[in-house]
């Protein structure tokens, strides 16, 4: 069975300042992420175990555990990569900022809505763009903490972590400020990607 790893950053712990500090990147790839990696093994290894010995007692808390570390860790592998240093971050590629229109009314529109999704978020979260193929549309979402309020099926293409280890060193409680300098290192290019991917 399958375990997961902490991927390395696809640039250097200081290159999204000023708007990204070193520190809080160390840390939250580091650490944070580092613990979700492990939570998520962990409840996979208990599992396993409890496959083996027939005792269930334990499932409901181990498959919480389960969703919360790796929805944590599958998000932050797609918010690394989502960001870039400010001088190579691109623009929306010609199929998203079509379906950024179609779908929202444009790119400022749709950063109106992801800006003011991100804030609202109660408490640790995140603000999520994803393409839900049923409808064949991109879709905001918020989540709160890693797996709730999600929707079933979609495939995030952009993510913003809100939650407070993400900007508090260098943004404190101002998530507001955190979310609006932000979209100065968002890799377009790679959301672009993921969006051609995500489609098929
Ligand atoms: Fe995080």
């Amino acid at each position: 069975m399958a375990r997961y790893s902490l991927p390395d950053l696809p640039y250097d712990y200081d290159a999204l300042e000023p708007h990204i500090d070193e520190q809080t990147m160390r840390l939250h790839h580091d650490k944070h992420h580092q613990g979700y990696v492990d939570g998520a093994n962990a409840a996979l290894d208990a599992l396993e175990s409890a496959r083996d010995s027939g005792d269930y007692g334990t499932v409901k808390k181990l498959s919480r555990d389960l969703a919360f570390n790796a929805s944590g860790h599958l998000l932050h592998s797609v918010f690394w990569p989502n960001m870039a240093p400010e001088s190579e971050t691109g623009e929306p590629g010609r199929r998203l900022a079509s379906q950024l229109e179609d779908d929202f009314g444009g790119v400022e529109k749709f950063k109106d809505h992801f800006s003011a999704a991100a804030k609202g978020v109660e408490g640790s979260g995140w603000g999520i763009l994803a393409w839900e193929p049923e409808g064949e549309q991109l879709l905001v979402l918020q989540a709160e903490k890693h797996q709730n309020l999600t929707a079933q099926g979609v495939t995030p293409i952009l993510v913003l972590d809100v939650w407070e280890h993400a900007y508090y060193l260098n943004y404190q409680n101002n998530r507001g400020q955190y979310v609006d300098n932000w979209w100065n290192v968002v890799n377009w290019n790679d959301v672009s990607e993921r969006l051609r991917k995500a489609r098929g």
